[in-house]
């Protein structure tokens, strides 16, 4: 990623950087895009000064580059999956579970197994491409505060797993706000050079976005902010090879404000950046059905599965 901090940008003193940001240039992106007169105007400075600055913003901002049609494919051709251990439920994704590359959400009500199919998904991911894995670490972007060791420990056992080995490769972050959560996404950016993931958890995607952004006032800005986070994600899906998989509550009982109870928090913007939609919900005791929704190029259809406590289960 290019720098994005503006005063990182040559001729970009503090007194500059002040009267920008003042007036609307926070990023490096921005001025990238500047016409050289109004930057000058703005900033009380000659015109060549503007231009300098603008030069380096379009030098440094992270544009993103053409990629070719060959270069395409053999990304593609890469794609790896990570089991859920339900078979039934890997069919529904296509064989093999979930796509890496791409962001698979999980949306339902509480208690509908959002929380515990990501867990199973850290311990998986780390298992053998045999064994359904992908051999890498993971991150994991917890705004709720409901990663449980114990419970990945329990996991682990069922699969004679060495569960210290298996703790030491997950990465855990509590967010404490929408802003924080989406700052940790560039971290998981730059620690991924350390680690090896190829599993990136956040759960709840959109907790602290719905408190935040509270009224119909809000909403642009919310599905913004939400729109540049999934963004985020996908580009270290597809630098990682990583799979995304990101949780939003909804509410099961219908209500007569909001319309559709199943319609996800987040709506469109969520529903269009993430590859795989999958609503979860509940059924006798142990048992939970996942219906995949609006898949690109993977039919629509049901499985049962369970949580047990080995984990999830056919
Ligand atoms: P919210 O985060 O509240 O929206 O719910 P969620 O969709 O994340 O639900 P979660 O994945 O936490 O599912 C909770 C359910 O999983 C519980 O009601 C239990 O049925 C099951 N569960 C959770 N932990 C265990 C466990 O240790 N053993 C067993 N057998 N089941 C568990
Ligand atoms: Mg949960």
């Amino acid at each position: 990623m290019g720098k994005d901090d503006i005063t990182d940008l040559p001729g970009v003193g503090p007194t500059i950087a002040e009267k920008l940001r003042e007036a609307g240039y926070t990023d490096i992106m921005t001025l990238a895009v500047a016409s050289p007169k109004e930057l000058a105007d703005i900033a009380d400075i000659g015109e060549p000064t503007a231009a300098k600055i603008i030069r380096a913003a379009r030098d440094n901002a992270d544009v993103g580059n053409f990629e070719s049609g060959a270069a395409l494919l053999e990304r593609r051709s890469k794609i790896g999956s990570c089991t859920t251990s339900s078979k039934s439920f890997d069919e529904l994704m296509g064989g093999k579970g979930f796509e890496s590359q791409s962001i698979t959400e999980l949306f339902g009500e509480f208690g509908s197994g959002k929380t515990q199919i990501a867990h199973q998904l850290c311990v998986n991911v780390q298992r053998s491409k045999d064994e359904g894995g992908l051999e890498g670490h993971v991150f994991y972007i917890d705004t709720e505060n409901t990663f449980r060791p114990d419970r990945i420990r329990q996991m682990s056992e069922a699969y004679d797993l060495d569960v210290t080995e298996v703790l030491d490769k997950i990465h855990v972050a509590r967010a404490y706000n929408s802003s924080h959560q989406m700052l940790l996404v560039e971290k998981v950016m730059e620690l991924s050079h350390e680690f090896p993931a190829r599993l990136l958890i956040v759960d709840s995607l959109t907790a602290h976005f719905r408190a935040e952004y509270v009224g119909r006032g809000a909403l642009a800005d919310r599905q913004q902010k939400l729109n540049k986070h999934m963004h985020d994600l996908l580009r270290w899906g597809d630098l990682n090879n990583g799979v995304i998989c990101v949780t939003n509550q909804v509410s099961a009982k219908p209500d007569a404000f909001f319309g559709d109870p199943t319609r996800p928090i987040g709506g469109h913007i969520v529903g269009h950046t993430a590859t795989f939609r999958l609503y979860l919900r509940k059924s006798k005791g142990e048992k939970r059905i996942a219906r995949l929704i609006d898949s690109p190029h993977l039919p629509e259809g049901e499985a049962v599965f369970s949580v047990s406590e080995k984990g999830v289960r056919d």
